[in-house]
């Protein structure tokens, strides 16, 4: 990658300008910061340690007023810009990749408003999700998306991702759930489509072009969404399984004996649940290992009637032998320990060194075919072993069955050209092969924008592109609203 020279280097005056308007001449990071550079590695490394970009600046505004003011400058003065939310994201489109602005939205994180008659939450782009899940929780209320990394991701970085999570089979994507938004563009236009209308056919729907958008044609600054009733009866269940068919099987029973009290249905496999012990220090929900690992949540209103449906399908799942082993959490401290097992993986994954990670679409049938054809792979090409002279620990599969999602992780030692080379394009091209898409849920970032004709057609890629020219008609190449696809 080669940094577009026909973007400016910030200057004193640049400086002086952010400092004039978002009211700071400290370094220290508040309104603007400059050369601390300290308080910018945050800013500037992601939540893997595999992307760093040299951001000298980064600008917290506190309004939509102000994100205006910031691009309208940057615009004219071809600065370009990378909008960052909590910086969880997975795929390097958080973090610059050269000196961009980072306009980071943690300081909008106002609540507007939220109406438990309708369900409709209006919040601020830089609210945590589990901020915004607390708020409306305190209402009865649930945020219609549950991710690992509630407690630092944003609810505009959600919405720009498209982020999936664990409950996506039962409230769908953030395209349903999200009612209206309001985003600035590269210009400085405010869009202001902060609908709260669940029904609205008037024209294209134009909210849905930044849902997934990845901030690359404006940065959204407010969001309103439709949040559910929250259940008041929720169980959880974890299983040990003896093969990948078997977990294909309890997926159809849990569907058909569960219905519409299912709310997750996830997969881990023995590697993804011995690493996570081994990185947490936890202890496994069940004594004896098996090759793969199904947590199943339900969520309804009605105890003693969902009560009676998971005993049926626990009797059914494990006189069949579809089951081989399970535990039902019995009060909430055991309901966290089971998602914890689940939840703790992301971490794991990275925590001896370094983590390859693809998150894939595959049709249901193959989805785990990948996991065992990558660790074929690893174990004869010399990369995979016990000591540190090898830089692969584990290959782990592990995602949300109940949507065809796989997360294959390849968890290192250290990050390794040799490990990627070996890793890609081939699992791209595997999945390509199979109709399914690289990147069901974390988005293409800078990781795989080079990858996207895997998954879109010419035609396809040639029609976003001139949506990107629509918004952002300054920058041919798709940059000054971060460095991304
Ligand atoms: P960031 O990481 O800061 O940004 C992500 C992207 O969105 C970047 O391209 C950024 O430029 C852009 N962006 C951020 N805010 C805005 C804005 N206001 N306007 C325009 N663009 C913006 N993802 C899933 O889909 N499902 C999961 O289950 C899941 N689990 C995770 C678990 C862990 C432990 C971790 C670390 C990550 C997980 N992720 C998951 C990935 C990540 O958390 C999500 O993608 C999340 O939605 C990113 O939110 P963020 O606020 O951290 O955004
Ligand atoms: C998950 O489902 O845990 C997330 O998408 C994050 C990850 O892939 O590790
Ligand atoms: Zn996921």
């Amino acid at each position: 990658l080669k940094r577009d020279s026909r973007f400016k280097e910030v200057t004193a005056d640049d400086v002086k300008f952010f400092k004039d308007l978002l009211g700071s001449d400290s370094a220290v990071i508040d309104g603007v910061t400059q050369d601390a550079s300290e308080d910018l590695e945050a800013f500037n490394a992601d939540w893997m340690r595999k992307y760093r970009g040299q951001t000298k600046i980064a600008l917290k505004p506190e309004s939509t007023e102000q994100v205006s003011k910031i691009m309208k400058y940057c615009n004219d003065n071809l600065l370009a810009v990378n909008p960052q939310g909590g910086n969880t994201g997975l795929v390097g489109g958080s973090v610059p990749v050269f000196d961009e602005i980072v306009i980071n939205l943690s300081r909008m994180n106002k609540i507007h408003t939220f109406d438990d008659v309708s369900g409709v939450l209006v919040a601020d782009a830089g609210v945590i999700l589990q901020q915004a899940d607390d708020h409306v929780g305190a209402k009865s209320h649930i945020f219609p998306l549950d991710l690992g990394a509630k407690g630092s991701c944003q609810i505009g970085g959600n919405v720009a991702t498209n982020a999936g999570g664990l409950r996506l089979l039962r409230y769908g994507s953030m395209h349903g759930n999200v009612l209206g938004i309001e985003a600035v563009l590269p210009d400085g236009t405010i869009l202001d489509d902060l609908s709260m209308l669940r029904k609205n056919n008037t024209g294209y729907d134009l909210k849905q072009l930044f849902i997934g958008g990845e901030g690359t044609i404006g940065i959204i600054t407010k969001i309103s969404i439709l949040c559910p009733q929250r259940s008041q009866a929720v169980n959880v269940a974890y299983f040990g399984l003896e093969s990948y068919e078997k977990v294909q099987q309890a997926f159809r029973e849990a569907k058909k004996q569960l219905g519409e009290i299912l709310s997750a249905f996830e997969l881990m496999d023995r590697q993804s649940q011995a690493l996570y012990k081994r990185a947490s220090g936890a202890k496994l929900p069940l004594e004896a290992e098996h090759p793969f690992y199904c947590l199943i949540e339900t969520s309804g209103s009605n105890t003693d009637h969902d009560s009676e449906k998971l005993n049926n399908f626990l009797e059914h799942v494990m006189g069949e032998e579809i089951v081989t082993d399970g535990v039902v959490a019995q009060d909430e401290t055991q309901i966290h320990s089971l998602w914890a097992c689940r939840e703790g993986i992301s971490e794991a994954g990275q925590h001896f060194g370094g983590v390859y990670k693809y998150d894939l679409s595959i049709p249901l049938p193959q989805l785990y075919d990948l996991v065992n054809e990558t660790r074929e792979r690893f174990q004869n090409n010399g990369l995979m072993g016990d000591t540190d002279d090898f830089p692969v620990l584990d290959v782990i599969g592990y995602g949300h069955m109940g949507d065809s999602n796989l997360h294959l992780n390849v968890a290192t030692r250290r990050y390794d050209k040799q490990v990627e080379k070996a890793l890609e394009p081939w699992v791209y091209e595997w999945v390509s092969k199979r109709n399914g898409s690289i990147s069901a849920e974390h988005g293409l970032g800078l990781a795989k924008k080079e990858y996207i004709g895997y998954s879109r057609s010419e035609t396809m890629i040639k029609v976003m592109k001139q949506v990107k020219g629509l918004f952002d008609p300054v920058s041919e190449r798709c940059l000054i609203v971060a460095e991304n696809w």
